[in-house]
């Protein structure tokens, strides 16, 4: 039996042709996930972004860096946690040079799910935390408010333990500085409670 680290793998090699949805058209290739194959930790962002559309790695621009900074306050190595998205296509729409980003649709999402669950069934992370609205919705199967669900351990669809916050990128479309730095805590104060569940303790 091949180990979990070659059959996802081999499903990244897979996904890498994806041409379930349209989106694949417009975007320079899938991005999978990251991060070790027994991750106890797992989150689930949206979709890649400019960045790691070029990039091929998920949160590696703007939303990545205040990940990346919530990670560290909350004193998780971001090598410890399995990085996903909902959706393996950067969604966007050519404006001249530039590529604006487009929210996929559920469509997209429920099209997407099928490289999302079978991260989920090899990683078998013990807690995955959504972050946003667009993961939230991919995990729980139905609509959700962020603000309703955050800060408990859940159950997702698929009977899996989970959590959803707010997406690393609200913190920078925050007006101001005070309301960025609620934002940040907030993101921290869930990621942190995220980790202890998934180490074993109730959040
Ligand atoms: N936003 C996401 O949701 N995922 C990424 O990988 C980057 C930005």
């Amino acid at each position: 039996m091949p180990s979990a680290a070659n059959r996802l793998k081999a499903v990244a090699r897979e996904a890498a042709g994806c041409t379930r949805c349209p989106l694949y058209r417009h975007a320079t290739q899938t991005v999978f996930g990251e991060g070790p194959p027994d991750a106890a930790l797992m989150l689930v962002g949206e979709q890649p972004g400019d960045q790691e559309d070029r990039a091929g790695r998920p949160f590696v621009g703007p939303a990545g860096a205040a990940l990346d900074r919530a990670l560290a306050a909350a004193g998780i190595p971001r090598e410890t946690a399995y990085i996903t998205n909902a959706v393996k296509h950067f969604k966007n729409e050519p404006r001249g040079k530039k590529r604006l980003h487009r929210r996929p649709n559920r469509g997209e999402v429920e099209v997407c799910r099928v490289w999302l669950q079978r991260e989920i069934a090899l990683v078998e992370p013990r807690l995955i935390l959504a972050l946003g609205v667009t993961a939230a919705v991919a995990l729980c199967g139905r609509s959700v408010v962020i603000s309703r669900l955050r800060g408990r351990v859940i159950e997702f669809e698929d009977g899996r333990r989970g959590m959803v916050t707010a997406h690393p990128s609200a913190i920078l479309r925050m007006p101001d500085e005070a309301a960025r730095r609620e934002a940040f805590l907030g993101l921290v104060k869930d990621l942190k409670a995220a980790a202890r569940s998934a180490a074993g303790a109730s959040a």
